[in-house]
């Protein structure tokens, strides 16, 4: 098959920042202990992202704790701590992130006039004068810092290209756009991701970021946009656990991003193989499960059951899947046995068991199979060797 226009487009390296540890961490059901953080921190960096953000040190001691030890001891990444727009805060990010050998500060102010009128009771101009304080101040400590207009997607798109300019001639490198309640559609954050880099004075020598959350189910959707759109740098979190509905899911991403040869070119560092480890070892962590059907990770995501697919599989795997499960961290796609099963996966299951039957058994114990699965979920290898030896003691 010739290439799409998208996958012909030479390679653009995007970053990828993940904020499993700060944005993921800070949801219901998600809180981790300093050695749990630092043990994930620890596979994040062997997965391959370029930022990890540790947390949010003027929040609690936990995570002064817990951002003092990945910063010491986690290489092979950027370490990102968060901070509002105040000196205590920034303060605190900066001895969090001493012994960091890539350190980032990142700090944030709200934009949107909804946040500006009730959560900050600022003007415009006064939002602009914090936020060039904090990028500043941040510059003082750290030649890496990011500024993200958090409800950005719900900010007069002149003012924000305003405030993010100002934020770059302050010394941000990164300027990171959050859908903060996961508002924005594919389509309007393209657009807006566009507006920005063409209006931002001094664009050309930022990376712009997207930050998407789930409300309405779009943050991955939303995050392939902005990089249409420019975005150089995506954070999202493992298992897309966030705020609320959560995050983008960097497994999704960065999969969409394979799978179709680069989004636009797009290129991660990421170690695909390692995906389902990283996501089996943040459940265990949290004890929050991912749901079956959860794409590339969910335990249903290379399961197949019905009869029409099981047999187009065993034909050709390209007939229902479109990604290798051992290029995610799975080891073999499965056949699951159940009420919906045809002759085609029974048969080669018993083969795989080591009976070699003739037409006539087969029918026999196909038979008793799907009597079986009318009453039972699943059918196991150990109820198919019951079947089998009890067909030939019948017989
Ligand atoms: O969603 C958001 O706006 C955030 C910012 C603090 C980056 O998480
Ligand atoms: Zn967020």
């Amino acid at each position: 098959m010739a290439p799409t226009a998208a996958e012909a487009t030479p390679a653009r390296p995007i970053r990828i920042f993940d904020t499993t540890l700060r944005d993921g961490e800070q949801s219901p059901g998600c809180s981790m202990t300093a050695s749990q953080k630092l043990r994930l921190a620890h596979s994040l960096a062997d997965l391959g992202v370029d930022i990890i953000e540790a947390g949010f040190p003027a929040s609690s001691t936990a995570d002064v704790q817990a951002t003092a030890a990945i910063a010491r001891d986690v290489r092979g990444a950027t370490i990102a701590t968060l901070a509002r727009c105040h000196a205590g805060d920034i303060e605190a990010c900066a001895r969090a992130l001493e012994h960091a050998h890539s350190p980032r500060i990142h700090v944030f102010i709200s934009t949107s006039p909804l946040h500006r009128e009730h959560k900050l009771g600022l003007s415009r101009d006064e939002v602009i004068e914090r936020a060039v304080m904090g990028v500043a101040l941040a510059r003082q400590h750290a030649d890496d810092v990011e500024f993200s207009a958090e409800d950005a997607l719900r900010t007069e798109p002149d003012f924000l290209a305003q405030v993010c300019g100002a934020a770059l001639a302050a010394g941000a490198r990164t300027l990171n756009i959050p859908d903060t309640v996961g508002y924005t559609t594919p389509a309007e954050i393209r657009a807006l991701f566009e507006y920005l880099r063409a209006q931002v004075p001094g664009a050309e020598g930022a990376v712009f970021s997207a930050h998407c959350h789930d409300d309405l189910g779009l943050a991955v959707a939303n995050s392939l946009a902005a990089i249409e759109g420019g975005a150089g740098q995506v954070e999202c979190t493992i298992n897309g656990i966030g705020e609320r509905a959560g995050n983008c899911a960097l497994e999704e991403l960065v999969m969409a991003l394979n799978v179709r040869r680069g989004w636009f070119g797009a290129r991660t560092r990421i170690d695909t193989r390692r995906l389902v480890p990283t996501s089996r070892l943040l459940s265990r962590i949290t004890g929050m499960q991912v749901q079956r059907n959860k794409a590339v990770v969910g335990l249903n995501a290379f399961a197949h059951e019905s009869g029409i697919h099981q047999h187009g599989m065993l034909r050709h795997r390209g007939t229902y899947e479109i990604m290798r499960p051992q290029d995610v961290g799975w080891q073999q796609s499965q056949m699951v046995l159940g009420r919906h099963s045809g002759r085609a996966a029974l048969a080669d299951r018993l083969q795989s068991l080591g009976f070699t039957l003739d037409e006539a058994q087969l029918n026999g114990v196909f038979a008793g199979f799907k009597a079986l699965a009318e009453k039972k979920r699943e059918i196991f290898d150990a109820d198919l060797e019951a079947l089998v030896l009890g067909a030939d003691a019948a017989a």
